[in-house]
């Protein structure tokens, strides 16, 4: 258990504000809930309207119901607020009985430039997390836009993605903003850990098996995950290797690689365990390994194997597979269409968001030097 790092006077809960548009949820913003639940004892996320992101930032890619939908699917959210401001302000902080807020060390800005955080800074109710470095939703719509495949590769990432966005914003890294301008995500077994339950599964629990892309984590996997692992007590998802989620979708999916899939699953709150790499044939031997009791497949089309055969013949022969219906027809291919359908729209808030930030670390150096002369 992570000790909480802050207590009140009369020792009740601390109640933890985060706010923000999460939109196409990823695990940066889960790592962002993870880091400010431990601030305290309870998580109260308060989520924008479609309506106020279009002003301030440019139209989200998901809808505010998909948006609080998927927010309340992370393990550390206690409770979801919906229509919150987009400017937080002590009223709000008050109204839900929160001792303070708390971001991600980047910089938020209204329409007008003015920083979302400004009233609860000046009140000395706010406090600052670490942004996780390499993920965006900006970034991962470039993905999609540019349909880079960098992404599966490891190294070469940061020197590519800044060529292919060298017609908008410049080549040399100090042309990019150091919060959403790209930068690889560097996975470390410490993140994992952080992620995970590390709980194993209790001796009469009822294992449950599902394994799949799991690229772009989005609602109609939630669903899924949700319904899955009501049909037993532990659920483990295994999770495909690049190259075999390539094979079978093709073109540059996953948008995702393996880390950032690893991370995005196990920030759900149905899931106990995740496979980093499982073979896409469910073998006897891997149900064995796990002490599967079931394995689970959704509605949508399962690809033969290399062998041209069913990769669920084994669960399937042993009476052992169950095929569950998530009532839910979002996929990661109806995301990068959605995308590429407001291709414009999304290309002109990427470029703006961008330049907002440049603008203010320049203002800030400016001040820094200045600072610099005086001292
Ligand atoms: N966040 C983070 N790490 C990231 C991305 C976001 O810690 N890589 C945090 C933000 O700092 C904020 C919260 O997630 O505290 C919600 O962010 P959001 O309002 O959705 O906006 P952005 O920061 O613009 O997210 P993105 O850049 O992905 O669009
Ligand atoms: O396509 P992918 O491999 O990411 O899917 C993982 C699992 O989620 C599969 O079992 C798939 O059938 C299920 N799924 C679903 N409903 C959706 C999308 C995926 O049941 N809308």
């Amino acid at each position: 258990m992570t000790e909480k790092l802050f207590q009140n006077d009369d020792h009740r809960e601390i109640r933890v504000w985060c706010d923000g548009c999460y939109d196409m949820v990823h695990f940066g913003h889960a790592n962002s809930l993870r880091q400010a639940k431990a601030l305290g004892d309870k998580l109260i996320v308060g989520i924008h309207t479609d309506e106020e992101i279009t002003k301030h930032k440019g139209p989200p890619v998901f809808t505010e119901q998909e948006r609080y939908k998927m927010v309340r699917g992370i393990k550390w959210v206690d409770e979801v607020v919906e229509a919150a401001p987009y400017v937080t302000t002590l009223e709000t902080l008050d109204k839900y009985n929160c001792d303070f807020c708390c971001h991600g060390d980047d910089i938020t800005m209204t329409a007008d430039g003015v920083d979302t955080y400004h009233l609860v800074k000046e009140a000395g109710r706010y406090k600052e997390v670490q942004r996780t470095a390499g993920v965006s939703t900006t970034d991962l719509v470039g993905r999609m836009l540019l349909l880079t495949r960098q992404h599966f590769r490891q190294g070469k990432y940061e020197y590519d993605v800044a060529k292919e966005h060298s017609s908008s914003m410049g080549t040399d890294s100090s042309a990019r903003s150091p919060w959403t301008g790209c930068s690889q995500f560097l996975p470390t077994t410490q993140k994992i850990i952080q992620f995970s339950d590390g709980k194993p599964p209790k001796p009469d629990d009822k294992i449950v098996y599902t394994a799949g892309a799991f690229d772009l984590f989005h609602v109609g996997h939630l669903d899924f995950l949700e319904k899955t692992r009501s049909l037993g007590d532990y659920l483990i998802v295994g999770l495909h290797t690049d190259p075999v989620v390539n094979q079978y979708k093709g073109s540059n999916f996953p948008i995702m690689n393996l880390h950032e899939r690893v991370l995005s699953v196990l920030a759900c709150k149905y899931v106990s365990e995740v496979v980093i790499g499982a073979p896409y044939t469910v073998t006897k031997d891997l149900m064995d390994h796990f002490k599967v009791d079931v394995v689970v497949h959704g509605k949508t089309f399962v690809m033969p194997d290399v062998s041209n055969e069913d990769p669920y013949r084994v669960p399937k022969a042993l009476g052992k597979f169950i095929t569950v219906d998530s009532e839910n027809d979002m996929t990661t291919e109806k995301i990068v269409e959605r995308i590429i359908r407001n291709r414009l729209e999304f290309e002109a808030r990427n470029i703006s968001k961008e330049k907002k930030e440049m603008e203010l670390l320049r203002t800030l150096k400016q001040k820094e030097q200045q600072q610099a002369v005086i001292v």
